[in-house]
């Protein structure tokens, strides 16, 4: 949700802000600018559009080197995505970017407004520039300002600032939305994400919340309310430059999709110790765990999706009942938590404010709560309890697709923990579980990539439908849930999942001649009852694909196309079903022309509640 980067040193710090930007541009790609300090003045550009826009603008205004500066790329809230909305926004003091919103922006804009401050844009974030500047002109001095400043402001920000008047230092400080410090062989440096600051070094320190940063070419400070510095800790990443770009893969979303396999092998097998599953290298001791009598899984989109897979593996093997909440909902639906509730909380940015805010309502009302997290020192992961780390490297994409699956690798590993303490499976059976969670998952994702063709295939009967639907039963309908995201988040046409017995209750009166359905029986468990739904499809009129399990009894009787995931071992085909829905909607959005690594409307990171 916004990207935001900033340099200070002795190079031209245009081209790095450009470049910071454009890897920046997942969070959020309606407009893009930058401010500069120039000459004892601040030099802005900024335009609606994408970073390309402005590389195009900066060349055509031949705009100068300059050794400060810093820029943003936006996800609209307040205002729509137009030149003048864009950041950074400017006052006669200061140019500021903003990540985050001003919740109380309203009543401070009335206020300014009486003592006659012209705005120019709809946003928050030119409020706070201007409660900002009003305290710079009162205090004359940028740290006091800032932290006055905060005291009126309330929402979340992560904000950077130039002052007109402090050539070559940039201010920053967050709450709620990340920020980043690093420094450089040439400087210092500051922004949203770790992945935008990858190229220039390796170095960083995650900003703690409510936390003040002063950056100059020769120091990274934190300053604290009275003056006094914090020292920094710093860390160096051994995440590469090469994660964070295509490695010629036509697109972000497909060169992740194939980053699978190793990515479930990496969250997987380091906590597997002596053949079972062990997370004392995570945090979270047997003890926490067997005091669980009930859990909640917490969290958004996709994550959530992982999560009803947890909710399916952790009540079939471990028995302990598990609801799946969506996070922006959590709150207001008084659940029901005491000292014997785990509440894990899934997220790959570790940002999203909606889980962010549930995850703080868990733990004051005495829940143990666990991130299962990508982003390592993210919000979520500094404040749970505890976090299982999840080793996909830097997804880019908006629409998850490794990040998912090491999610429900997880919640493997967690269900696996959990039925061996509580004894629902023997010491012997969580064992085999684990060797054939290693062996066969990477295997199952892996060779559902040489269906690709006939994915391409099927995507050419699909790709002109208006609207479609997935079905399935027990775990078949949580992976048609996130099947179904995948293809609207993308290639934009409408798609609902439903329970396949559900159906028959209404949604069937929307099957008609040719309309598309996905069925997923991934186990012979549920499949006479999955196909008999695809009959009350079929005899409708629906053209039905069926992804099944590779030993499915006859499906090409009962579908008019049939996918048949490879063969490879229980467990595996659930994964293996995924990766074939991933690669469906890619092909899909592919033939539409969609813009698939940045979809219309979407961020990667939703730092808004
Ligand atoms: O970073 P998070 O995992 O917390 O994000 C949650 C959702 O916003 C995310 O999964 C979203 O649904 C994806 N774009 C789906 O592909």
């Amino acid at each position: 949700m916004c990207g935001i980067v900033g340099f200070t040193g002795s190079a031209n710090a245009v081209p790095k802000i450009v470049k910071g930007l454009k890897v920046l541009e997942y969070r959020g790609y309606d407009s893009v600018g930058l401010a500069a300090q120039l000459n004892g003045e601040i030099k802005t550009l900024k335009c609606k559009g994408r970073v390309d826009a402005l590389r195009d603008k900066l060349e055509q205004e031949h705009f100068p080197a300059t050794d400060c500066a810093i820029g943003h790329t936006r996800w609209a809230t307040h205002g729509g995505p137009s030149d003048i909305n864009a950041h950074p926004h400017s006052t006669d003091t200061l140019a500021l970017v903003h990540n985050g919103i001003i919740e109380n922006y309203r009543e401070l804009k009335a206020q300014l407004l009486e003592k006659g401050v012209k705005f120019v844009s709809e946003t928050d974030s030119e409020v706070a520039a201007w409660v900002i500047t009003e305290e710079y002109k009162a205090q004359k001095d940028p740290i006091k300002a800032i932290y006055s400043s905060l005291k009126k402001l309330s929402g979340s920000y992560a904000f950077e600032i130039l002052f007109k008047d402090r050539p070559g230092e940039i201010f920053a400080v967050r709450q709620g939305s990340p920020l980043i410090l690093a420094t450089g062989v040439d400087g210092g440096y500051i922004a949203s994400d770790m992945t935008a600051l990858l190229p220039f070094t390796d170095t960083f320190c995650f900003l703690r919340e409510g936390a003040l940063a002063h950056v100059t070419k020769d120091s990274v400070q934190i300053v604290k309310e009275d003056g006094t510095l914090e020292e920094p800790v710093w860390q160096k990443t051994d995440m590469t430059v090469e994660a964070a770009e295509k490695c010629g893969y036509p697109h972000f979303m497909l060169k992740e999709i194939h980053e699978q396999p190793n990515a479930f092998l990496k969250t997987v097998s380091p906590r597997i110790k002596n053949g079972l599953p062990d997370f004392s290298g995570d945090g979270v001791s047997d003890d926490l765990l067997r005091r669980a009598k009930k859990i909640y899984i917490v969290a958004c989109g996709s994550a959530m999706h992982a999560g009803l897979c947890g909710k399916y593996l952790i009540e079939h093997w471990a028995k302990i009942p598990v609801t799946v909440e969506i996070a922006s909902e959590f709150r207001y639906n008084d659940p029901l938590i005491d000292s014997d509730t785990l509440m894990i909380i899934v997220s790959q940015s570790g940002e999203t404010a909606d889980s962010l805010a549930a995850l703080r309502y868990g733990k004051e009302h005495g829940a143990f709560t666990m991130g299962i997290i990508n982003v390592v020192g993210s919000s979520i992961a500094r404040e749970a309890d505890a976090t299982l780390y999840t080793y996909a490297g830097p997804e880019i994409a908006v629409a998850t697709t490794k990040g998912y699956c090491v999610q429900v690798a997880a919640f493997m590993l967690i269900a696996a923990k959990l039925s061996a303490l509580c004894g629902t499976l023997s010491e012997n059976e969580v064992r085999t579980l684990c060797s054939e969670l290693c062996r066969d998952v990477p295997k199952a994702i892996e060779e559902t990539f040489s269906l690709h063709d006939e994915i391409k295939e099927i995507a050419k009967k699909l790709y002109q439908s208006e609207n479609l639907f997935y079905i399935g039963r027990g775990i078949d309908y949580a992976l048609g849930v996130e099947g179904s995201l995948k293809l609207k988040e993308i290639s934009y046409i409408h798609s609902e999942a439903y329970a396949a017995g559900e159906l028959k209750h209404g949604t069937i009166s929307l099957i008609t001649e040719g309309t598309p359905v996905i069925a997923v029986a991934t186990s012979a468990r549920l499949y006479d009852k999955t196909v008999s739904n695809i009959r009350e499809c079929s005899s409708r009129g629906a053209n039905v694909l069926f992804i099944c399990y590779n030993d499915a009894h006859q499906p090409e009787n009962v579908a008019d196309t049939v996918l048949r995931l490879p063969k490879v071992g229980r467990h595996a085909e659930m994964l293996a079903a995924m990766t074939a829905m991933q690669l469906i909607a890619y092909e899909v959005a592919v033939l539409r022309g969609c813009d698939i690594d940045r979809p219309r409307n979407l961020a990667k990171s939703v730092t808004v509640e």
